[in-house]
């Protein structure tokens, strides 16, 4: 996929490096510091292979791929403030470098820079996707300080990762559409795939976030445990284990920390379950979920590549 939109990829890293550009420095270094810190680069390249397999090309895709990059990254300045976290993409986090006040402003203007940028595509229903993206996204982060140290059931859970991470993969796939001229069931089919891959991506960070080390994650593990949130392995477990295993796994979301319940004996409550392969079976079903949503597209090798994606979100490591 990646060899596939290289030309595509290196025109967005040059819009964004454009789109970095502030009169205050502070918010040019704390943007820049962040698009050298890499990433995946995930949202652009769904939005430019939506846009690509209906047959777009034009300037508007690399656009809007820095646009929902720009959106991602403010949602991550904002994410580490709220989280307090220390690292991301494997350097300390903005947060740990500029301080929160700087960083909750930084977020702030990079998301309106995302909308400037949008802008120039003239289309109202571009804006009204990215308008209620970010109040969805808004929404997912406030609902889960309102869940912090409750054990959620699944339906919550969903509800909470489709707005604070599905949501934004979906609208990249709608907005690849729209610049397109999809028909609406070409757009419906893309963004059902877009929030099926990531219903599994995040499913999949929330695993990593229980097994993963930070040396290979680049960002904090261990950490939703200890900021009170309950992800599917956990909810599982206290769902299916015993209630002694219940007990433990409050006193963690209570305590907000490894102090008197260790990760090793956490660890072992969700083994004992079969928990961590419950998530990654589930993350499994929306990775296939997402498949079928693409099945009455055109084949090419853009199809191709969005028919991989999926199994990268699930096999990936980081
Ligand atoms: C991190 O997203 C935030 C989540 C939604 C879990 P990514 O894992 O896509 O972050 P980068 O952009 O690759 O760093
Ligand atoms: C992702 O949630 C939230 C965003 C939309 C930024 P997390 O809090 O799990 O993301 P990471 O693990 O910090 O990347
Ligand atoms: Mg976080
Ligand atoms: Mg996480």
């Amino acid at each position: 996929m990646f060899e596939l939109l290289r030309e595509d990829l290196v025109a967005v890293e040059q819009e964004l490096g454009r789109d970095s550009a502030s009169s205050v420095s502070t918010i040019t270094e704390i943007a820049e510091y962040l698009r050298e810190g890499g990433g995946k680069r995930i949202r652009p390249s769904l939005l430019l292979l939506a846009a690509h397999l209906l047959g777009y090309s034009g300037p508007g895709a690399i656009r809007l791929g820095a646009v929902v990059e720009m959106v991602h990254t403010a949602t991550l300045v904002h994410d580490d403030i709220i989280d307090g976290a220390e690292t991301r993409r494997g350097r300390p986090s903005p947060n740990t470098k500029w301080g929160n006040e700087k960083c909750v402003l930084a977020g702030d203007w990079l998301y309106m820079q995302a909308f400037r940028v949008a802008l120039d595509e003239k289309n109202l229903r571009v804006l009204d996707l990215l308008i209620g993206l970010t109040q969805q996204m808004v929404e997912g982060e406030l609902l889960q300080i309102q869940k912090l140290g409750k054990a959620v059931s699944e339906a919550e859970y969903y509800d909470l990762i489709f707005r604070k991470t599905a949501c934004l993969f979906s609208v990249s796939m709608r907005l690849g559409a729209v610049l397109a001229g999809a028909t609406e069931a070409q757009e419906a089919s893309l963004a059902s795939y877009g929030r099926c891959v990531g219903l599994a991506f995040q499913i999949v960070d929330d695993v990593l976030d229980l097994t993963a080390t930070e040396e290979v994650l680049g960002k904090p593990v261990a950490s939703d445990l200890r900021e009170g949130k309950a992800t599917l392995a956990v909810i599982h477990s206290i769902d299916h284990g015993t209630a002694r295993d219940r007990q433990t796994i409050q006193r963690v979301l209570d305590d907000r920390s490894f102090e008197y319940v260790s990760r090793e004996q956490i660890r072992e409550i969700l083994v004992r379950n079969g928990s961590v392969e419950y998530a990654m079976v589930a993350a499994d079903r929306y990775a296939e979920q997402s498949r079928v949503a693409l099945a009455s597209l055109p084949d090419s090798d853009f199809k191709r590549a969005l028919l991989w994606v999926p199994d990268f979100v699930v096999a990936r490591e980081k």
